[in-house]
C-alpha cells in the first residue's frame, strides 16, 4: 500500500528525537511491523527510510524517528500540514504472546516495543520493561511506560549508576519471566545473545535495509543456517537463532 499522509502533529521528544502523527484507517498492525518512508518525492536520498510502528490507535498511527544522518534529518524538518508517502506497512510483525513478558530496549529500540508495550497492556499481560540509553534525555516516554508496565527500569550509559541494557540485565530474575523481546543496536543484540540467557528472546532486527520489500536482498541475515530477509521474513527473529558473524 502506498499512501500520501498529512502530518497531523510533530513533536520532538529530545534535540534528536521526534514523533509524527498521521490518519490511516483500515490497517490491523502488528508490533514490528514497519513502514517504508519516503524522504524526498525527488531521487535524492533514493532509498525509502524504513520506521517501525510506535502506536497505532484510533485510526493514528505514529511513528518516533531519530536523526541520524541525512534522510531521517530531512525528514525532522518536514512539518505539520505537509504530506508524506508511506508504503507498507511491510514485516511479519509479532502477535504478542500471553506470558509473563521481559521487554528489553536500547536507544530508538523503544520505538517498536513501545507498541509491543501497549498491546500487552492492552491484553492486561503482565510485563516489565528495561530501557536504557546513552543519556536521561535520550529516554523518551517515559511515563508512559511506566504507566503501562507492571515494572520499568530505566538506565544510561552516563551520569550517575552507569549501566547498559546488557549488564542491567543480568540483575534480573530471569526465571520470573516466560519471554523476551528486544531491539535495540546490533551490538547490543550481539552481546545479548552472548549471554545465552535461559529464556526465549524475540529480537526486532532494525539493521540497514535496501528496497525493503524483499527484492535486493540488501538485508539478508543468517537465520537457523538459512539466509533470511529482514524485510520480509523478519524484522522480528528468535535472538539465539540469528548467525551474526555471517
Ligand atoms: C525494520 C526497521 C525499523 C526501523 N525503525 C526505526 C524507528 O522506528 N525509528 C528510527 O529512528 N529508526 C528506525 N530504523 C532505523 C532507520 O531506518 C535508520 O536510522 C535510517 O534509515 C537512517 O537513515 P539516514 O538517511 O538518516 O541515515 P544515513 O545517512 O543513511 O546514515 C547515517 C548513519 O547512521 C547509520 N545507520 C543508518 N541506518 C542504520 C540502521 N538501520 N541501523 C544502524 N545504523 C544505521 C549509518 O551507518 C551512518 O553511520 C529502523 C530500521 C529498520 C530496518
Ligand atoms: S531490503 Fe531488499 S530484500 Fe530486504
Amino acid at each position: 500500500m502506498i499512501k500520501q499522509l498529512k502530518i497531523l502533529r510533530k513533536r520532538w521528544f529530545n534535540k534528536n528525537t521526534f514523533a509524527l502523527e498521521f490518519y490511516l484507517p483500515g490497517i490491523k498492525p502488528l508490533p514490528g511491523q514497519f513502514f517504508q518512508v519516503r524522504v524526498n518525492e525527488a531521487l535524492e536520498p533514493f532509498l525509502n527510510r524504513p520506521i517501525s510502528i510506535a502506536s497505532y490507535f484510533r485510526n493514528k498511527l505514529f511513528l518516533i524517528i531519530k536523526v541520524v544522518g541525512k534522510g531521517t534529518k530531512m525528514l525532522s524538518e518536514k512539518k505539520e500540514g505537509e504530506f508524506l508517502t508511506l508504503l507498507g506497512p511491510f514485516g511479519n510483525g509479532l502477535k504478542p504472546k500471553r506470558k509473563k513478558s521481559l521487554i528489553l530496549a536500547g536507544g530508538i529500540g523503544v520505538a517498536p516495543l513501545y507498541f509491543l508495550a501497549q498491546s500487552l497492556y492492552k491484553n492486561k499481560v503482565n510485563f516489565t520493561f528495561l530501557y536504557g540509553a546513552k543519556t536521561q534525555d535520550e529516554i523518551i516516554l517515559k511515563w508512559n511506560l511506566m504507566r503501562m508496565a507492571n515494572e520499568s527500569i530505566f538506565i544510561t550509559e552516563h551520569g550517575k549508576n552507569r549501566e547498559t541494557v546488557v549488564s542491567a540485565v543480568k540483575h534480573i530474575p530471569i526465571d520470573d519471566y516466560e519471554i523476551a523481546y528486544t531491539c535495540g543496536p546490533k551490538e547490543m543484540l550481539i552481546e545479548l545473545q552472548k549471554l545465552n540467557l535461559p529464556i526465549s528472546i524475540y529480537a526486532f532486527c532494525e539493521d540497514f535495509l535496501g528496497c525493503g520489500c524483499g527484492l535486493c536482498l540488501g538485508c539478508a541475515i543468517m537465520y537457523k543456517g538459512k539466509y533470511k530477509r529482514i524485510c520480509e521474513d523478519g524484522p522480528v527473529f528468535q535472538l539465539k537463532e540469528i548467525n551474526f558473524e555471517v
